[in-house]
This record gives structure tokens, C-alpha cells and sequence, in this order.
């Protein structure tokens, strides 16, 4: 009876309780009953996924970690050499297809981090399968790091499926350009604050496209809510300070102009980390104002292409673009959507000037604060002030590339390359 009453108790109260079940708890809830299985896919518990540790036999969804004493981590995510390829249209338990190369020395140490990667695999198809569907919504974190498992295509459902995600961390994995394919593509991306990229050898300037296509989706508004205004007034919400040519400027004050060569440039020996802050602190005009927040559409504006405003009922206004057709979208929704606050390409080589450029384009970088580019030999100081330059909020203790980087942004105040304390990332003093 005791059951009955516990299966009894309100949805919300059950939803409660499984917010502090881990994953392997929830997903034995949910063979208790229909109604529980429902509850245990509920978005509202899955917004922090692990799969690699979790594979690992870490089934925690926060942060503290408590190995199994039997499992050297350590060594398992520095081994490099050893990876799986798995069926993605496999079934969870259907692994016979799964080729396994290892030129480890021992053959059961091998054996154990072939099968550790294995269970990893297995574990990401069947997430992208069977529970990413009912879930995505809520994911608003995926850790991936260093992840042997992780396809292409995995990456691919699962940014196309989590259009809430805002962190996400693929650092020291195999994916390339293909896994972002589907980035900016009905606002695809447009939560991302958080994507660490170190160590993706494979990636290039064509996912720098890609990640600058980020937009928010039209919205559509119907004629009848559009109106002819005669007291349009100009917006008042800017994202920055602009100089006289409509370049952005730096307005943090704690931000010094490269020429004023407040300190040396130095060897930061911290990794910095920066998680998503105020995650939860996003106001209705931060791009929540698409949802279903009672806008009043005021103002419509004759058919030229000057901004018009969205009224919210405090007087804040957005500015925005009217297409003729009822689609109705942020003129400055490049900058909406773009609220990426830390970005680490590092290690990433193959990205040149090009993608560099590619990225200034579309509005600038209004919230990122956090740019990594060691390693990253084929930019110039040239490439690298051009992104400098549409990032005011850049903070220059957290930004990094070459030290061989001659007339690099922020020559002064800038940190430096980052992998020379790393060690299996590229840089062009290792071995000096
Ligand atoms: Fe030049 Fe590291 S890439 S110092």
C-alpha cells in the first residue's frame, strides 16, 4: 500500500522528487508504471547531461565526482589512441557492429578502455534515440569532453534537438565541421553561451561560417496586430557603444584600449573556465521576448528599412525588422542571438584569417568575454583584431593566442598562448 500511496502523489511532487534522482535512478522509475515513465522523461530533470561519465559509471548529474576506485580516469581520457565506431541506427544493445582499434600494450588494459568506450557510444545513440526526443527542450548542458564515443552525426541531433541548449563542451574530441551543419538553421545554436571546442583538431573556418549564422527564428505576427504608427520613436536598447564609423567600442571599463598598455602581456597558468552565469537571470528582452510574453506590437512602420520598435507593457522597447509579409525579426538579432559568453577554438589549427573574418560578421559579439585561440598558427594579428574589434565585452585576461603573434589586438594586455602549460595541444613552441 505503501507503493500506492507514493505512485499516488501529485505530478508535481513526483517531479520534484526526480529532480534529485540521477540518471540511472530515473530510468528505473521509469518501469515502475506508465504514469512514472512519463514523469522520469519530464525536461524539467534532464537539463544537465554527462553521457561520458555516466558511461563511466558516474551516474551524477552535478558536478562532484566520485570515481569507482577501480577506474583510472586519468589515464582512460588521456589515451588517445584507442576509439570506437558505433551503429548510430543501432539499438542500445546491438554492438556487434562496433570495430575497435588499440595499439595499447596490455591487452586487458586495453580491452577494459575499449569496452569503457564502448558503453560510452552505446550510451550516446541510445540517448540521441530514445530519450533526447522527449527531452530536448530542457537540455541546457552537455558535457562531451574528451568524450572517444561522440560522433558527427551525434552532435548534430543533438544541437537540432536541445534548441535550449547553452553549454556545451566537445573539447578533445574527434568532430568536425559536419556536427555544426545544422547550426543557425531556425534558430538552431541561439542559446549557446558556452561552447569549448579546445582541441578539436578537425575543426575550420567553415564552422566559424556557421556558428556566425546563429539568428533567432522569424516570428510571425499576424497583420492584424501590425499598425501604421506616426509616433515611432527611435529604440534605446543598444548592446554597446559605437564610434563614429559604427564601430563598436569598448565600454567595460575595467577593458583598457590597446594602446594604453596598462601591463604586460603574461602567461596566464589558470585555466579559466567560465561557466554560464545568470543562466536563469535572462531578461524578456534578451531574446525571451520571441516566447509567449504579452508584447504589444504598437508600431508598424512604412515599407523601408528603418527599425521599428516592440513595445514590452514596462516601455522597454527591442529594435526590430519589419519584412512585409507579418515576419517580424530583431534588426539587431544578430546581436539577440549571439550571446555566446565564452568561445575556446584552441588548439584548432586549421583556422585561418578567413574564418576569423567570417566570424566578425553579422553584428559582433556583444556578450563574449572569454576567446581562446592558442594554437591556432595560421591566424594573424591582422585576423585577430578583426574579431577583437566587434567583441566590447572581450576581457583581455581571458583572451589568448599566439605570444609569436606579432601586432596581435591588445599586444599588452592580452594573455598568451595557453598550450605551451597544456601539452597535447598544438603550439608552436612545444619541444623548445
Ligand atoms: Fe605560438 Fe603557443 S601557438 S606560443
Amino acid at each position: 500500500n505503501t507503493l500506492s500511496k507514493i505512485q499516488g502523489l501529485p505530478a508535481e511532487l513526483l517531479l520534484h522528487i526526480f529532480s534529485h534522482l540521477n540518471p540511472l535512478d530515473l530510468s528505473q522509475c521509469s518501469m515502475v508504471c506508465t504514469r512514472w515513465a512519463g514523469l522520469a522523461r519530464d525536461p524539467s530533470v534532464w537539463k544537465h547531461l554527462y553521457p561520458s561519465r555516466w558511461a563511466k559509471g558516474n551516474w551524477q548529474f552535478g558536478a562532484s565526482v566520485h570515481l569507482p576506485e577501480d577506474i583510472d580516469m586519468e589515464s582512460l581520457e588521456q589515451d588517445n589512441d584507442v576509439y570506437v565506431v558505433v551503429d548510430e541506427d543501432a539499438d542500445f544493445d546491438e554492438s556487434a557492429s562496433s570495430a575497435i582499434e588499440s595499439d595499447a600494450s596490455n591487452a586487458s588494459v586495453a580491452s577494459y578502455r575499449a569496452e569503457c568506450i564502448r558503453r560510452e557510444a552505446r550510451m550516446l545513440v541510445a540517448m540521441a534515440k530514445y530519450l533526447i526526443p522527449h527531452v530536448g527542450d530542457g537540455v541546457e548542458t552537455i558535457i562531451l569532453s574528451n568524450s572517444k564515443g561522440v560522433t558527427n552525426g551525434l552532435v548534430y541531433k543533438l544541437l537540432i534537438q536541445c534548441p535550449n541548449l547553452q553549454y556545451l563542451n566537445l573539447s578533445e574530441t574527434k568532430i568536425s565541421d559536419i556536427a555544426f551543419k545544422g547550426l543557425g538553421k531556425n534558430g538552431v545554436g541561439s542559446k549557446l553561451r558556452h561552447l569549448d571546442l579546445s582541441g578539436c583538431v578537425n575543426i575550420t573556418d567553415t564552422t566559424l561560417q556557421r556558428l556566425a549564422s546563429i539568428r533567432q527564428p522569424l516570428q510571425t505576427i499576424p497583420d492584424n496586430q501590425m499598425m501604421d504608427t506616426s509616433n515611432y520613436s527611435k529604440p534605446d536598447y543598444q548592446h554597446g557603444v559605437n564610434d563614429k564609423n559604427g564601430r563598436p567600442l569598448n565600454v567595460d571599463p575595467m577593458v583598457s584600449n590597446r594602446d594604453q598598455g596598462c601591463c604586460s602581456r603574461r602567461h596566464n597558468e589558470t585555466q579559466h573556465d567560465t561557466d554560464i552565469v545568470n543562466r536563469r537571470q535572462q531578461g524578456s528582452c534578451d531574446g525571451g521576448c520571441h516566447g509567449n510574453n504579452s508584447v504589444s506590437h504598437s508600431q508598424r512602420l512604412s515599407m523601408d528599412t528603418a527599425p521599428r520598435t516592440k513595445s514590452h507593457h514596462d516601455g522597454r522597447h527591442d529594435r526590430s525588422s519589419y519584412h512585409g509579409t507579418g515576419e517580424y525579426e530583431h534588426a539587431d538579432g544578430g546581436n539577440l542571438s549571439r550571446r555566446l559568453q565564452f568561445l575556446s577554438l584552441s588548439g584548432c589549427y586549421r583556422i585561418t584569417d578567413v574564418g576569423l573574418g567570417l566570424l566578425s560578421q553579422g553584428g559582433g559579439w556583444p556578450n563574449l568575454a572569454h576567446l581562446d585561440l592558442s594554437g591556432c598558427l595560421n591566424v594573424s594579428g591582422a585576423g585577430l583584431s578583426l574579431l577583437a574589434d566587434i567583441c566590447p565585452t572581450l576581457n583581455h585576461e581571458t583572451f589568448y593566442y599566439c605570444d609569436n603573434i606579432e601586432e596581435g589586438p591588445y599586444a599588452d594586455t592580452a594573455s598568451g598562448c595557453q598550450n605551451l602549460q597544456c601539452g597535447n595541444r598544438v603550439c608552436c613552441r612545444l619541444g623548445e
